[in-house]
């Protein structure tokens, strides 16, 4: 539950009046609310929850329902009577001039919601259907903790958390720290009004909640006590604003937006006279605070269910969490007139996503093997429907983090699933009922590789076991070639691991370049491969074989050499045989390595490392021996790799028979040229394919000199035969 969305967007309650034992009744209320309290106590003092949003909303609503029908029962003190925060001792309580209301939620997470919302401010405004459409700003729900920032004179002097929304914590210190608030605003067309609360979103985004969680479990896995990982963005964010020490709030990275006001100087005291929300939204922006681009003016209902639908789509990937669109009326005037039940305004509603977050049974854990030979528990789940998409295995990440979490088989846990991050196990729920432990055996890391039977071994000072397989281990030659094959790496467009698990598995393929010696023959005999099917394979790694050094160093799966290093690294270089030689001897040093940018000693040494194994170089030479190439120098554009076509303006015509039209400009563009759209005096050489037409007709006519794509290709390797 956000601080005050505590309506859930399903609801499945056994019918209360289904019990006949008034009693029973009375017990389970009484159950539930100690639960609740105990719940909310984890949550809004401790920010470590340990049941998932929507289990705790499944439970308030339980119990709501439940006082409903059995008002007799209901208790004074009861969790239902109080919704939102509470003030922690070692903060600086603030009553909030303009208490932070909360939102109304629309459960229904269909096209439908938006519909209702709609109908309800229509009848409420007493309009007809012959009226016009009413405007909305439509924006993310950001899942992060609302804070109310005031500026006097365009000073940030105070930041306040929600609290019970009258109440809330001077978090001032820590929010400081957070970059992308403005401790002074921009100056704008529009006069600074003496007194602006900005009521917005304080956020993690997911990768540097994910990098945050990493340090984490390095820090655990050093010993370091008194640390845990963070379960979700919005709690290690919460965790982060109210961490008493500013010192380490500012080493957990948070980030903004803006979205709302507090108290605002009247135009008669200097403040701007706007008439909507979305102008407010542009003030605020020129003011300097981060505004979502996402947020976006939509009139009635069936444009407020396109852009859920949208917003929908995009929401693996956005870079933050969000749990639903908000809607908010447009015009100010009309958002007066609509005025607020209790401390939800009517003219705003928040309809809600499937929750990133559900609790689940797990049925086993296994052990996967991964391209480095890393072995990883994996949690078989029972299905789950979570974040959009129904998740079956979620990894444990390590020996450590598996004992940690203390997740064993027949275990209740919450999974998340947020993003295109592989789903993870974040925590046990606690048992509390009746049934006795029937719980598995604590996780142990295997002695032997579950794949190839090799020794697997945990290093001194290691978090992860690997498997000593190399490969031998068939787990981690299928990870290479999916690697390799990989669309950000060498890109064998339809290469995929059904077909990787029967070319190994059928010992079809066993090294890398084995894959550029497919024969049709061997392909069409694997089962439910069709020859078309195998021929466009074969296709496929044709086209691949033109690459670029950045995406070959990437694919070869160096450890810890991802796309930006290998970029790095081509960049630096701008040949291969500058970083392997052309034996090991010769091959770049570690400290020839350390110059470059980013590089350190870890990532230096496992490049050092790998070129000098005789059997990535003779993977290497083989690959190239296949005709896998590129332009040699690419990317060494402010390097001193040379450029052989700097200075030239190349224009590009027709279909080329391998190359796209994307790969052949990004390939003359790495060695120097710049491609230009028409033919002019000014054109050093023209590249045509197929179907050229008017183009080559004007290089004709100017005497231009005019290169098939076998001619582009040679010009391009001329500082590799060099
Ligand atoms: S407007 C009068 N806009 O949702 C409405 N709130 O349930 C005041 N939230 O506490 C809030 N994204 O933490 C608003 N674009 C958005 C929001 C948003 C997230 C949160 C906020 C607030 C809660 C309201």
């Amino acid at each position: 539950m956000s601080t005050d969305d505590l309506f859930p967007e399903s609801f499945e309650s056994n019918v209360p009046l289904a019990l006949d034992c008034v009693d029973l009744v009375a017990m389970e209320m009484d159950h539930l609310c100690q639960q609740l309290h105990h719940h909310a106590h984890r949550y809004y003092v401790l920010d470590a929850p340990d049941i998932p949003d929507a289990e705790y909303d499944r439970l308030f609503q339980r119990l709501q329902a439940l006082e409903a029908a059995h008002p007799e029962h209901a208790r004074p003190g009861s969790p239902t009577q109080r919704v939102g925060g509470r003030v922690l001792d070692g903060f600086v309580p603030v009553r909030h001039r303009v208490p932070m209301l909360s939102i109304r939620t629309e459960t229904d997470t269909e096209p439908t919601g938006a519909q209702a919302f709609d109908a309800r401010i229509r009848r409420e405004l007493g309009l007809s259907e012959a009226d016009p459409a009413i405007e909305y700003v439509a924006e993310p729900k950001f899942d992060g903790l609302a804070m109310s920032l005031r500026y006097e004179h365009g000073v940030l002097v105070q930041a306040a958390t929600r609290g019970d929304g009258e109440t809330g914590e001077d978090v001032t210190q820590n929010i400081r720290t957070i970059g992308q608030i403005p401790l002074r605003l921009m100056a704008h067309t529009l006069a600074l009004p003496p007194v602006l609360e900005v009521r917005g979103e304080v956020y993690m985004r997911r990768d540097d909640f994910e990098a945050l969680n990493d340090r984490q479990r390095q820090k655990i896995a050093a010993g370091a006590k008194g640390e845990k990982t963070f379960v979700n963005p919005r709690n290690a964010a919460a965790g982060a604003v109210r961490q008493l020490d500013p010192a380490i709030a500012a080493q957990r990275p948070l980030s903004f937006y803006a979205y709302g006001l507090g108290e605002v100087s009247p135009p008669s005291e200097g403040g701007p006279d706007l008439a909507t929300h979305f102008e407010w939204l542009q003030a605020l922006k020129h003011w300097g605070f981060p505004v979502s681009p996402l947020a976006s003016i939509e009139s009635g209902a069936a444009s407020l269910a396109a852009f859920h639908q949208r917003l929908g789509a995009q929401r693996d990937a956005l870079p933050f969490d969000i749990d639903g669109a908000v809607y908010k009326v447009n015009r100010l005037d009309l958002q007066r007139t609509l005025g607020f039940v209790t401390r939800e305004p009517r003219w705003a509603v928040a309809h809600k996503y499937p929750a990133q977050e559900q609790m689940t049974t797990v049925l086993g854990i296994d052990v996967q093997v991964g391209r480095t030979g890393k072995l990883t528990p994996v949690a078989k789940l029972a299905p789950v429907f979570v974040g959009g998409v129904t998740v079956t295995n979620a990894t444990l990440h390590n020996e450590d983090e598996a004992r940690r979490k203390d997740v064993r088989v027949g275990d209740t846990v919450i999974v998340r699933r947020a993003g295109d991050v592989i789903p993870e196990v974040v925590g046990v729920v606690p048992r509390t009922g009746v049934e006795p432990d029937a719980r598995g055996e604590p996780y142990t890391a295997p002695t032997h590789c579950p794949v190839c039977g090799s020794a697997a071994v945990r290093e001194e000072g290691e978090i992860d076991t690997r498997c000593t397989g190399g490969l031998f281990c068939g787990a981690q030659r299928k990870q290479a070639i999916l690697h390799f094959a990989q669309r950000r790496a060498v890109e064998v467009e339809g290469l995929g691991e059904k077909l990787v698990d029967q070319l190994v598995d059928g010992n079809v393929i066993r090294t890398l370049p084995d894959l550029y010696k497919l024969g049709l023959v061997a392909l069409a005999s694997l089962e439910r491969m069709a020859d078309k099917s195998a021929q466009n394979l074969l296709d496929a790694l044709e086209a691949s074989k033109l690459t670029t050094l950045p995406r070959f160093l990437f694919g070869l799966g160096i450890r810890h050499v991802g796309e930006a290093t290998a970029k790095d690294l081509a960049k630096h270089f701008g040949r291969l045989s500058a970083i392997m030689g052309d034996t090991p001897e010769q091959a770049a040093t570690v400290d020839q390595l350390l110059a470059v940018r980013d590089v350190g000693p870890v990532v230096a040494q496992s490049i050092h490392t790998f070129f000098q194994q005789p059997h990535n170089r003779e993977v290497v030479e083989q690959l190239r021996a296949c005709g896998v190439t590129w332009a040699e120098g690419e990317g060494a554009a402010d390097s001193l790799a040379p450029q052989p076509l700097a200075g030239k303006t190349v224009v590009l015509t027709g279909t080329l028979p391998t190359l796209s039209r994307d790969q052949a400009k990004d390939m003359l563009e790495a060695a120097g040229a710049k491609v230009a759209g028409s033919v002019s005096k000014k054109t050093s050489f023209v590249v045509a394919g197929a179907e050229a037409g008017s183009k080559l007709d004007k290089a004709r006519e100017l005497g231009i000199e005019v290169l098939d794509e076998a001619g582009l290709l040679a010009l391009l390797q001329m500082p590799t035969s060099a």
